[in-house]
Parts: structure tokens; sequence; C-alpha cells
């Protein structure tokens, strides 16, 4: 990370915590719902597969830019199947990047070629060994690799979702996290139960088996970028919800922390490990602080 990018975020907790503010830093631009698989824990693909115009999504980065927003995630739907005439998600990267973010990141499922060196990181939805990650996300383990080996630049950061098909398999994810070439470090989160996938989420004493498996694979060296001293919160769900400092932008709509904000009850059962991280960094929790500032150094 730069260190006036450094300097920037720095001031802005700063700010937030003395003055208990609530002004967006992290903002996410879905650009289509459109997606080219159907997994088994989503609830987000192919509601109207409308892909968003090119002026449209601008217009929308714009506005998050002027409330104050510097980091940016592209989402969907599958990112990599966004297309405007001869535009594709690399424009919207390169676009956001002359805007002024200071970060901008990408969220895949990976079975498109990986050419994007502009985005700070790609995180790639990651669900397990072959056997689970196909159980969940159809047949596309060995073109999501094969892809891995292929992409051009060495950003990518594996993201999985952790549920009651997959649990057993976040050593794997880390061991490839680990291993190639062209990843950088691994991200989780717990299933968040929307109505239509209930039966996949985690019990509290699931969630602390696998908060101790990534614990003992942090210590055996594998790249998480995830902070331990949140897990606890996780575990329980006893961390403040929803982030202020997180918005989402859905065809001109904006909500506060994610789209699912709508969904009744769903957020005292949050598994997104941002929402934890960042309401306990922004309430000013000491420990959370100092990993946060480790870690993001270590790894952007
Ligand atoms: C909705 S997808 C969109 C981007 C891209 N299609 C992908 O799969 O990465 C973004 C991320 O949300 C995760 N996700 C979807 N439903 C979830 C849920 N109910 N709880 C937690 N994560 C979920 C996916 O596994 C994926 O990593
Ligand atoms: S690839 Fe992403 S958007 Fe598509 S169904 Fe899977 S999780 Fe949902
Ligand atoms: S806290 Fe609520 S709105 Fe935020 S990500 Fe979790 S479920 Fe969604």
């Amino acid at each position: 990370m730069k260190l006036s990018s450094f300097i920037h975020f720095a001031s802005f907790g700063v700010k937030t915590i003395i003055f208990r503010k609530k002004e967006p830093i992290l903002g996410t631009i879905i650009v289509s719902d459109k997606c080219n698989l159907k997994c088994k824990h989503c609830s987000v693909n192919n509601i109207t597969a409308i892909v968003h115009p090119y002026e449209q999504i601008k217009n929308e980065m714009l506005q998050l830019y002027n409330m104050g927003v510097r980091i940016l995630f592209f989402c969907g739907g599958e990112t990599f199947m966004w297309r405007d005439g001869n535009r594709t998600i690399r424009d919207l990267v390169v676009e956001a990047k002359m805007m002024g973010f200071l970060i901008v990141n990408v969220v895949t499922n990976g079975t498109f070629e990986l050419d994007l060196p502009e985005a700070d990181l790609i995180l790639l939805s990651l669900d397990g060994d072959k056997e689970r990650h196909n159980a969940i996300r159809g047949d596309t383990y060995d073109t999501i690799m094969n892809n891995i080996n292929n992409a051009t630049s060495d950003n990518i950061c594996f993201y999985m979702a952790i549920n009651q098909i997959n649990k057993n398999a976040i050593e794997h994810v880390c061991m490839k996290a680990r291993d190639m070439k062209n990843v950088k470090a691994v991200s989780f989160n717990f299933h968040t139960p929307y109505p239509d996938t209930k039966e996949l989420a985690l019990s509290k004493e699931e969630k602390a088996e696998c908060c101790d498996v990534i614990r003992r694979m942090m210590k055996e060296g594998a790249p998480v970028f995830n902070l331990k001293s949140a897990f606890p919160y996780l575990i329980n769900n006893n961390f403040p919800t929803p982030c202020h400092q997180c918005v989402v932008m859905e065809n001109g709509k904006l909500s506060t922390c994610g789209r699912c904000i709508d969904v009744p009850g769903l957020c005292e059962e949050c598994g997104y490990f941002f929402v934890a991280e960042y309401t306990l960094l922004f309430g000013g929790h000491p420990l959370i602080i100092l990993e946060m500032l480790m870690t993001y150094l270590k790894y952007i």
C-alpha cells in the first residue's frame, strides 16, 4: 500500500473511532446479478439477470467516491461476465483507479480467464477441495485451477464461504493459498443463512471448530487475510451490525452494509468476517486495530 493511502485510511480510522462517525470508506458495486453458475449456498444470482450499463456504473462510482468511499469492490452475479460493447470488468477497474479509489478489488467465481493486473485483489471463490467445491459450485474446480495457473498477475486471494458441505475443507484451501504461485492469501466467511439456504448454516460449536483449524493453519504459515481477534465474536454472533462504514450499490439503490440488510433477522446470524472486523475496528477495539494494521500492510 502507498504511504499516502495508508495515511488516508489511518486518519479516517482515527476520526471515525474518536467522533463515532458513520461515514463509509468501503463500497461495493453490483455490476449485474447475471451468473453462469447456480451455487447451492447463493441466493443472489440471476434474480433480474440485468447487466447494468457502463455509464450507470460510472455514475455509481462517482456517487460513492463523493461520499468518501476509497475502497471499492466490484461484485455480482459474475463480474467477469459483465460487458458493455467492447468494455469489460477491466475497464471498470481502470476507471475506478483513475477516479481516485485507493484500493479496487473484484470478486469472481474464477471460471473465466484471469487477466486483471490492475485490480489490487481478485477475490476468487474457492469452496474446498475438488469434491466439495464442485458439490457446491458445479463441475468448475479444474477450470478454476487452470485459470489461476494461467493468470497474468499474482493478485489473487481465495474467498471461501464455509458451510455444512465444505466445513472440513478449510485446510485444503489454506494449503492451496500457500502453494499456488498467483495466490496471495485466503479470506473466509461463514455461511449467512438466507431463508432459502438455512440448512447450510453452521452451529456455534461448528464455527468454533472451523476457527480452531484456521488458527492452526495460520500458525503453520498459511496466508490468512482475516483477524484472529474477531473469531470469538464471529462464533457467538455478538459483533455489532450493520457496518456503517460499508455500503452497497445495486442498480442505483444504496444499502448500508449489504443488500442482505433487507432480509428480516439476517444480521443477527451474519457470517461475513468483514462486518465483524470492521465494526470492531471502528468501535475502537485495540487488538483488532493492531491486527488489522499488520494484516493489511502484509497483503495489500
Ligand atoms: C455472490 S458472489 C458474487 C461473485 C462471484 N460470482 C463469486 O462467486 O465469487 C460473492 C461471494 O459471496 C459468497 N456467498 C454467496 N452466498 C453467501 C452466503 N449466503 N453466505 C456467505 N457467503 C456467500 C460467495 O461464495 C462468493 O464468495
Ligand atoms: S458464482 Fe457467485 S453469484 Fe454465481 S451463483 Fe455462485 S456465488 Fe452466486
Ligand atoms: S450485517 Fe446484515 S447487512 Fe451486513 S452483511 Fe451481515 S447480514 Fe448483511
